[in-house]
């Protein structure tokens, strides 16, 4: 017989048919007479319920039916009786397939907490919690595909080794098979990475965006979607190691293109999880819902998730100039009252107490903040008629901060070397990416939004290790 899913047989496929059910125990309860186990397969948040009458199964059968055991269960689908479940299996036959010690399986019926089930990683996709986020992840994953598709973008798969450094901000991880204990060395003592495998030194990409500039200026819209590396020393609930970056990039667009469909994009991708995952995210919602109860009440959120999510859906993002946003801040109160623990003057980055100052008091609602000043933005980025500003733009949603990183990009090759110069970049280098200037160049825009922080938002999870199945951050690389 073949298996149905847990979701399917839910939804009523198969009433009062044999049907035959695989998964793993979540809880099992019962008295003399009979036994109920909730079994659940992954495909959704819900659980099936397995009645097995006391006189069909024996104690002995039933010993190994323990939370976290996988199990086959045949038995007639029928409408269930009690109240949680609209349907439910009569078993005639259970078969243990994988047994879990409830001696030593991690996994118990109580609730455990995050930074528990982060120990045990690779367990945890098994609970509630965790099979929620990572199915939103999936769909929310199959969204920006769909969505660039209908678009008619092409998906560019860019190199994971390179040999340059994107964002030019020197946090890169280095790959090498020389021996480091003893390394080839040339004769002035550097390490000689003529040796090294790829004949040159290399790294783990920061950023897809250099191919995807070259990509664009022959298909006109590209988008990638990989896995990104930042060797930053930067511990925060927002900052992995290895990360999930989404960087369309497009021909013949300006900064407001650009921004338009960075709006348009997160709205879409928010509508269609919202469409898709009504159960998994009514559960984080109950979640954060109960978490709020142990805090004080300033602390706690004005909206359920899903209001936020609609919320964010149905309104415009906020638009302003970051000498606008300079403004706004020196003419806060918080300022006036010392607030900040950072500078706030025309020139300096905001930091995260800024952005989320913007963001979750002032404005409350998305923000693009767009033309931050030249010395704080990369090499890349167009240069502004006032030659002190760039055609940059910084998407920040409340709660996360920054989500998306994006610019129009220098198309004015002289400009564009006297940036590289500036910040130390040699353009014999990038002799490449300086030949979509040289020939055939034209204005272009592009963004990158980081994955995790995306489903940070969606899922509303605190921090970003528990939205990535097997977080990367410094001092950790378990599993
Ligand atoms: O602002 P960033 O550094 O921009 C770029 O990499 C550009 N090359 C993108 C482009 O224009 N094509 O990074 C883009 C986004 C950030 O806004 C943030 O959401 C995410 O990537 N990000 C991180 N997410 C998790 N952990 C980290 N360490 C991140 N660093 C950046
Ligand atoms: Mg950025």
């Amino acid at each position: 017989m073949q298996r149905t899913k847990v979701k399917d047989l839910l939804q009523g496929a198969a009433v009062d048919q044999e049907v035959l059910l695989k998964g793993w125990v979540r809880t099992k309860r019962g008295n003399k007479f009979v036994n109920f186990i909730a079994v659940n397969d992954g495909s959704t948040i819900n659980n099936l319920q397995v009645v097995a009458d006391a006189e069909k199964f024996s104690e002995e059968t039933l010993k190994d039916v323990t939370t976290g055991a996988a199990i086959a269960v045949t038995g007639i689908l029928v409408a269930s009786q009690g109240k949680g479940q609209a349907f439910e299996i009569q078993a005639s036959s259970i078969e243990v397939l994988g047994k879990a010690d409830p001696e030593t399986y991690p996994l118990q019926k109580k609730a455990h907490s995050l930074e528990f089930l982060r120990e045990i990683a690779h367990l945890r996709l098994r609970t509630n919690t965790f099979g929620a986020v990572f199915r939103i992840r999936n769909t929310m994953a199959f969204a920006v595909h769909k969505f660039f598709n209908e678009k008619g973008f092409v998906y560019m798969h860019t190199p994971i080794i390179t040999a340059s450094d994107a964002e030019g901000a020197g946090e890169m991880f280095q790959v090498t098979t020389l021996d480091i204990a003893n390394p080839p060395r040339t004769e002035n003592g550097h390490i000689n990475f003529e040796e090294d495998f790829f004949g040159r030194a290399t790294n783990l990409t920061v950023s897809g965006q250099m191919e995807g500039e070259v990509a664009a200026m022959a298909f006109s819209d590209i988008y990638t979607f990989g896995p990104t590396f930042r060797a930053e020393n930067s511990n925060t609930t927002r900052h992995l190691a290895e990360f999930w970056m989404i960087e369309p990039e497009m021909a013949f667009y300006d900064l407001k293109m650009n921004a338009d469909l960075a709006e348009e994009f997160i709205k879409y991708v928010i509508r269609y999880a919202l469409e898709n995952n009504r159960e998994d995210i009514e559960f984080l919602e109950q979640r954060l819902a109960e978490e709020d109860k142990n805090k004080p009440q300033n602390e706690r959120q004005e909206m359920t998730l899903t209001e936020k999510l609609e919320f964010v859906v149905n309104n415009d993002f906020e638009r302003v100039t970051y000498t606008e946003a300079i403004d706004i801040l020196m003419n806060s109160n918080h300022y006036k009252k010392k607030k900040f623990q950072y500078e706030v003057k025309w020139g300096v980055d905001l930091q995260s107490e800024h952005e989320r100052y913007l963001v979750e008091k002032h404005f409350k609602k998305p923000v693009i903040v767009t033309d931050y000043p030249k010395d704080i933005k990369s090499f890349y980025m167009r240069l502004n008629d006032d030659g002190k500003t760039v055609a940059a733009m910084d998407i920040l949603a409340p709660g996360i901060g920054e989500i998306v990183g994006g610019s129009q990009r220098e198309e004015r090759m002289d400009i564009l070397v006297e940036r590289m110069k500036a910040v130390g970049i040699n353009p014999d280098d990038m002799w490449w990416f300086l030949d979509t200037r040289r020939f055939g160049g034209c204005p272009h825009a592009g963004f990158g939004l980081g994955f995790e922080r995306m489903v940070q938002f969606v899922t509303g999870m605190g921090n970003i290790r528990d939205v990535i199945p097997f977080p990367r951050t410094p001092q950790n690389a378990e599993f």
